[in-house]
């Protein structure tokens, strides 16, 4: 099943998927793990920093040899792109799914630049997400400015025909500073406004039970990546700390065992909403 398909069906269930950004092959074998074991789908993603660190066709060639491996539903999606460029060469690299990020543009400008990602995608049959809004990135201000609007995610659906949409409604990238609280209403007044599926960034750190609300009321995918590399370096430093080992397959393992762990307590959050 495409991830257009698969997103329409989980909106349907009121359900969700979890969408895990990776960083090298152990994070992605955490992930997949996570997958098999609860026999979970799952969105693996990527940003523009970790397919320049691991080169374009390296990344989908390990993640479509892994995602067989593991016998996992699983889509590769492009998180965050930035540029036209990016995204044709990602789609002409094979992946499902494309995110265009044009939430820091004029609401025009982003219409315009997603709608051409839309019937750029079309060519390749790929599922394209876009971002309305403003939800900081690393980095930036947390201060609760530029929360979608439900009128202009309505034009911004109807001009674009956008497959799935990233919403701002209180969460932000990275680690939180103070616990987050989502805009559940200004939320349900985007589902009332929209059909598509609607995608939440900045998962890591959103307690259990807001998730669990936000699926109630219109979101279908949770991104995640903070926690994931946090997880992944917090378990490798330990074992760092215990040992002079220097065979890395030696070390690694356990970094991999922290990131399966945290992927299935996410999975598990959703399987009890
Ligand atoms: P976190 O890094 O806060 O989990 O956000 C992930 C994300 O939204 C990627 O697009």
């Amino acid at each position: 099943m495409n991830l257009t398909a698969k997103l329409k069906e989980v909106q349907r269930n009121g359900s969700a998927l979890w969408a895990a950004n990776f960083y090298n092959l152990e994070t992605l074998q955490g992930i997949l793990q996570a997958a098999a074991e609860l026999i979970q789908p799952v969105i693996l993603q990527l940003t523009r920093g970790s397919i320049e660190y691991m080169g374009l066709n390296p990344a989908v060639a390990m993640a479509r040899a892994m995602i067989t491996k593991y016998n996992v539903e699983a889509w590769l999606h492009l998180d965050h792109g930035d540029s036209l460029e990016l995204v044709d060469r990602c789609l002409e690299a094979g992946f499902d799914s494309v995110m265009f990020d044009g939430s820091e543009l004029a609401l025009g400008k982003n219409i315009e630049m997603t709608h051409r990602v839309v019937e750029l995608a079309a060519e390749y049959g790929a599922n394209v997400e876009a971002e309305l809004g403003y939800v900081a990135k690393l980095g930036q201000s947390t201060e609760q400015v530029g929360f979608t609007e439900p009128d202009e995610a309505k034009r911004f659906v109807e001009e674009t025909g956008v497959n799935a949409l990233a919403v701002a409604i209180g969460s932000a990238h990275g680690f939180y500073k103070q616990t987050p609280k989502l805009d559940i209403e200004r939320l349900k007044e985007i589902h009332a406004a929209v059909d598509v599926p609607l995608v939440l960034h900045g998962g890591s750190g959103i307690p259990d039970e807001q998730i669990r609300q936000a699926v109630q009321v219109g979101i279908c995918k949770i991104n995640v990546a903070t926690e994931t590399k946090n997880a992944f370096m917090r378990a490798l430093s330990r074992q760092l700390k215990q040992t002079d080992e220097i065979d890395l397959r030696k070390v690694f393992p356990p970094a991999t065992a922290a990131v399966r762990e945290l992927i299935k307590g996410k999975m598990a959050v959703l399987q009890t909403a």
